[in-house]
């Protein structure tokens, strides 16, 4: 049995609501068909946003959104996007799959949806082949509140109102699909970037920087050391891939060893966050600059029969874990990891639900998300559990856990067991403090269990039964291949 002891009064950094965020590209059906199906479509919607997709997001408590990419970000140009949907430019989307894009998903469209959903925009910017006068430009339409020629335009487009926008990315990967810059060369482009992005009235913009891929230390370091002061953020992307980007492995026909090799490399971003940190507390030992890690989660190969270039991949109890113990991480980071986004939303990467036509499925990730919301805002708290060390050539603990405390004095606790063929059994108490009720969640299944069209509902979360706290404690057993999150009362 293991004991974790979670310590109330050592109450560490919040974990923004942020963390829990999500990545929508205009790439695939992410976008389209994916949120947006158009004013016109049979499929329910409200202003061309699929209602179904929207309230699973609400339900899912989404707190952020970014958008419009990725790769596709520093190819984009806002002026394609706003006006009559009729006259709007179309152009080639040469980084996924080489089909037109018809820009009917623009600006005002991104913002309508961060409304229905509730969650905070997050827009990247165009380093890699737009302008500054672009970038400047597109920031005052977003959120100028008076009369210039660009705030004129976008009252004429149908919004006479300024968004408010806080999260703002100054190019995407930089280093390679960005335009294969050098961190010396980005540094001194995203600051001349960030100079013309402008605060206009009471809107306060946080600006991220592009940061390193994987454990790129280097890019870190300069970044840091040449622009860190003028910057809020710094952005990181890490994808799991279980093999390699030439044969990466299917989403759901994988064995126990290709189980373990997946989390291992998943649980590699939590080494790799701490690299980052530590060149971070060197340059900027306040920790005024945020880890962003916009981009984050598994890659596989494409679906058999689907376009390579649209990324679709299915999302089975493997995803799940890699979802709960990359969270955990963050929680456990939340003294610089400020925001991340899971790549990508709908039907891209390890998303959070899949559309076919008018249905949709939410994935075993969607519901990982939806547990762990009560995260959200709280306060990581201090904890310690004993683990085992499971997997042969690719070891891996078997169970993470990850404890916060909510502002209504619960205790919310997450945890993953990450044995496929082993339950596991926690012993939870609370340091000088009594556990006086316990409810929770699981969500548990075959390795390969995954939701599909057909049949949506293969895996769902469960509430779990019989919970006692006796003497104060709690004991609670986790299936093989599970993720719990409960929420304790404190005595
Ligand atoms: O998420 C897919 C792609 O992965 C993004 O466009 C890019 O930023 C990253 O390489």
């Amino acid at each position: 049995m293991h004991h974790l002891i979670i310590h109330p009064d050592v109450k560490k950094s919040r974990i923004e609501k942020e963390v829990y965020g999500n990545f929508s590209e205009h790439l695939g059906r992410c976008i389209y068909g994916g949120v947006y199906v158009g004013e016109n479509s049979d499929i329910p919607n409200v202003n061309g946003m699929r209602t179904d997709v929207v309230e699973a997001l609400r339900e899912m408590k989404l707190p952020v959104l970014r958008w419009p990419g990725g790769c596709f970000a520093d190819e984009y140009h806002w002026k394609d996007g706003i006006g009559p949907k009729e006259t709007r430019k179309k152009m080639i989307n040469t980084h996924w799959g080489g089909v037109v894009e018809d820009n009917s998903f623009g600006t005002h469209e991104f913002f309508e949806l961060c409304r229905q959903i509730g969650c905070e925009p997050y827009v990247n910017g165009n380093v890699g082949s737009g302008s500054v006068r672009e970038m400047n430009e597109w920031i005052e339409y977003m959120t100028f509140d008076g009369l210039s020629p660009l705030a004129g335009m976008r009252a004429e487009n149908g919004s006479e109102k300024p968004w408010k926008l806080k999260y703002f990315a100054v190019g995407n990967e930089n280093w390679g699909c960005g335009g294969s810059m050098r961190p010396e060369y980005y540094a001194d482009q995203f600051r001349r970037y960030a100079t013309y992005c402008r605060n206009y009235g009471d809107n306060k913009l946080f600006k991220i920087a592009c940061g390193p891929s994987d454990d790129d230390q280097n890019w870190t370091d300069v970044l840091m050391r040449e622009a860190g002061k003028y910057m809020n953020g710094l952005s990181m992307h890490y994808y799991t891939v279980p093999h390699d980007w030439q044969n990466k492995g299917s989403a759901t026909e994988f064995n126990e060893e290709d189980w373990y090799i997946t989390l291992y490399k998943a649980l590699k971003i939590g080494e790799i966050i701490r690299h980052h940190k530590n060149i971070m507390d060197r340059w900027d030992p306040e920790g005024k600059v945020a880890l962003v890690v916009d981009e984050w989660g598994t890659w596989y190969d494409v679906e058999p029969g689907t376009n390579p270039g649209f990324l679709y991949q299915q999302n089975t109890m493997r995803d799940a874990l890699v979802a709960g113990l990359s969270l955990n991480i963050f929680n456990e980071n939340s003294d610089r990891v400020k925001m991340a986004n899971i790549a990508q939303l709908a039907n891209v990467l390890q998303s959070v639900v899949l559309t076919e036509g008018e249905k949709m499925v939410k994935t075993p990730t969607y519901y990982v998300f939806r547990m762990f919301s009560a995260h959200q805002g709280a306060t990581l708290l201090g904890s310690v559990m004993d683990q085992e060390t499971i997997g042969t050539e690719y070891p891996v603990p078997d169970v993470t856990e990850s404890a916060s405390l909510a502002e209504d004095g619960s205790v919310t606790v997450s945890l993953n067991n990450l044995s496929v063929t082993e339950e596991k059994t926690v012993e939870i108490a609370l340091a000088g403090k009594a556990i006086t009720a316990a409810e929770g969640e699981i969500l548990t299944g075959p390795m390969n269990a995954h939701n599909t069209f057909d049949a949506p509902d293969t895996v769902k979360p469960a509430a779990m039964e019989g919970l006692e706290v006796p003497d104060g404690k709690l004991v609670v057993k986790l299936p093989a291949a599970s993720v719990c999150v409960l929420k304790l009362t404190v005595g």
